[in-house]
């Protein structure tokens, strides 16, 4: 386990920062209480948790690519929020 700790704030939401394990998976930890992301199938299929992401974070794997240019063509900082590996600190704006 990782001793390591990222911030996950929801900027323009009500909801505060969460501080999360490095390399938490989001879609195991946020919910409906503590976050203003909402998620589907959790594996990277469906895009129901579009976000727009801002922060040093790994790049969208190939088969993430595909899903986000097909639901959301052409934007840079778009990431499905359950296939995010959380190794900085981030902000996530709903679309
Ligand atoms: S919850 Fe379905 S793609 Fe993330």
């Amino acid at each position: 386990m990782s001793d390591r700790y990222c911030v996950v704030s929801f900027p323009e939401t009500d909801y505060p920062p969460l501080t999360l394990p490095q390399h938490q998976n989001l879609s195991e930890c946020l919910t409906i209480q503590n976050s203003p992301v909402l998620f589907g199938c959790r594996t990277g299929i469906c895009g129901t948790c579009l976000v727009a992401i801002e922060g040093n974070i790994p790049p969208a794997s190939e088969e993430e690519k595909e899903i986000l240019e097909a639901i959301a063509p052409g934007s840079d900082r778009v990431r499905l929020a359950c296939q995010i590996d959380l190794t900085n600190d981030i902000k996530i704006t709903l679309l």
